[in-house]
């Protein structure tokens, strides 16, 4: 630690902060577990907390019609152009606290200290809590940032949750209009940037004993629905050799999936994180299976023909099998770098901080992803237990979310658009 290094003595920011993202996870679809999906009512009351502290810390705010939350806080004069800041507010299922509140709040917390101080930039401030990354909801994720991206897909609009209910009728149930979405997009010449600060979801950083990175790309995802028919029956009575077991073909093809990203070194990885059998009975046969596929790799080529291979694998499955096969690109992601520039200041903002500036990738997905089509992306990690995420065990130590919070408001506050942008 570099003693000249001004600091809080006090945690204050630190403190705000977790004291914030407890008040937010306390706003959940299962007090037992924590579950704040895309345009539920919990949705709605976080997002009305949210609009609260941003207005407390200064910012006009209201929601855009997608639903993200979004506040400004004016630079030395009105109207200027805007540094974004910005994370998410949903959730996964049973999830942990930190991801997605820390950023967004860390983000509302820096605003309310230059408001307490009377600091005025020579730019505005615009954050934003986006309404969906997670895409549990509706297949198709980074809705929210999308929408702000202006490179929001109307078809997703009849996309339907597995309830039945599309996205057109959930917006609308939410009180807002899909025919506005349009109007949530921002345009590049708006945006200095856009900056997140987000747990880093893995263990580099607890490894490399440091509280803060920089983060130098987001690695591309594809996400995948597929559907396996064969024909349900008794299950005392059809011979095995007679079955067109559904089920037992998605376990195949979860196997196959499993061996090939493991036999792979280039840090390709694979995930069936849902699956749903009909009839769903002990003593049926089942007749049908829906699963998704969840790739990622650090390379974009190599994810692509990760992807087609397992898809072919897949059909392979279905037809030794007899088994009718549907299988959709449900999400794809390009892997979005993390501006050199931007790079260069979050790690300057470290160093000052009195920290190692460490770079590392991000394997998990960010907002970033689609707000590159708007602005140049620069992103935070902070450090968090035992790199465990989307789990309820997922946990930040106070001092790393001050150092974060420090970190992010001393980039802010140094903050200089690149040269040759307004
Ligand atoms: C979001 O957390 C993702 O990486 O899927
Ligand atoms: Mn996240
Ligand atoms: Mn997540």
């Amino acid at each position: 630690m570099n003693a000249d290094t001004p600091r809080r003595e006090d945690l204050q920011l630190g403190r705000e902060i977790v004291g914030r993202i407890n008040e937010l996870a306390a706003i959940s679809e299962d007090p037992a577990r924590l579950t704040r999906l895309f345009l539920t009512a919990e949705h709605r009351a976080a997002a009305e907390l949210i609009l609260d502290w941003m207005r407390q810390a200064g910012m006009s705010a209201h929601m855009d019609p997608i639903g993200n939350v979004r506040g400004r806080y004016e630079g030395e004069r009105d109207g200027l152009p805007a540094l974004m800041l910005g994370s998410h507010y949903d959730t996964v299922v049973d999830a942990g606290k930190w991801d997605g509140p820390l950023g967004l709040i860390t983000a509302i917390s820096g605003v309310a200290d230059l408001h307490r101080r009377g600091l005025k930039l020579p730019f505005a401030i615009e954050v934003v809590g986006f309404a969906d990354e997670e895409g549990v909801r509706f297949a198709s994720t980074l809705l929210g940032s999308r929408a702000v991206a202006g490179t929001f897909d109307e078809s997703v609009l009849s996309v339907r949750d597995r309830a039945g209910i599309s996205l057109r009728e959930a917006v609308k149930a939410f009180g807002l209009d899909p025919g506005q979405i349009a109007k949530a997009a921002r345009v590049r010449g708006d945006l200095l940037g856009y900056l997140e600060l987000h747990i880093e979801q893995g263990p580099v950083l607890e490894q490399e004993n440091l509280p803060v990175g920089v983060v130098t790309a987001i690695a591309g995802a594809t996400r995948l629905a597929a559907r396996l028919t064969g024909m349900a029956g008794h299950a005392g009575t059809v011979p095995m050799q007679l079955r067109r077991d559904a089920l037992a073909g998605a376990a195949e093809c979860i196997h196959v999936i499993e061996e090939l990203c493991r036999a792979d070194a280039s840090g390709l990885v694979g995930t069936v994180g849902y699956i749903h059998a009909s009839p769903g009975a002990t003593n049926v046969i089942p007749g049908e299976a829906a699963f998704t596929i969840d790739m990622r790799a650090p390379s974009d080529i190599h994810r692509e023909r990760a992807v087609t291979g397992i898809v072919h694998r897949i059909e392979e499955i279905a037809s030794r099998r007899q088994l009718g096969l549907q299988i959709d690109v449900t999400h794809e992601n390009r892997t979005a770098p993390c501006a050199p520039w931007l790079r260069a200041q979050i790690a300057e903002a470290i160093a000052a901080e009195g920290f190692r500036a460490f770079d590392l990738p991000s394997g998990a997905g960010h907002d970033g992803m689609a707000m590159i089509d708007v602005a140049d992306v620069g992103m935070i990690f902070v450090r968090c237990r035992g790199g465990v995420s989307h789990h309820p065990d997922e946990h930040v130590e106070l001092a790393d979310a001050d150092a974060g919070a420090r970190v992010l408001l001393r980039l802010v506050e140094n903050f200089r658009p690149q040269t040759g942008a307004q």
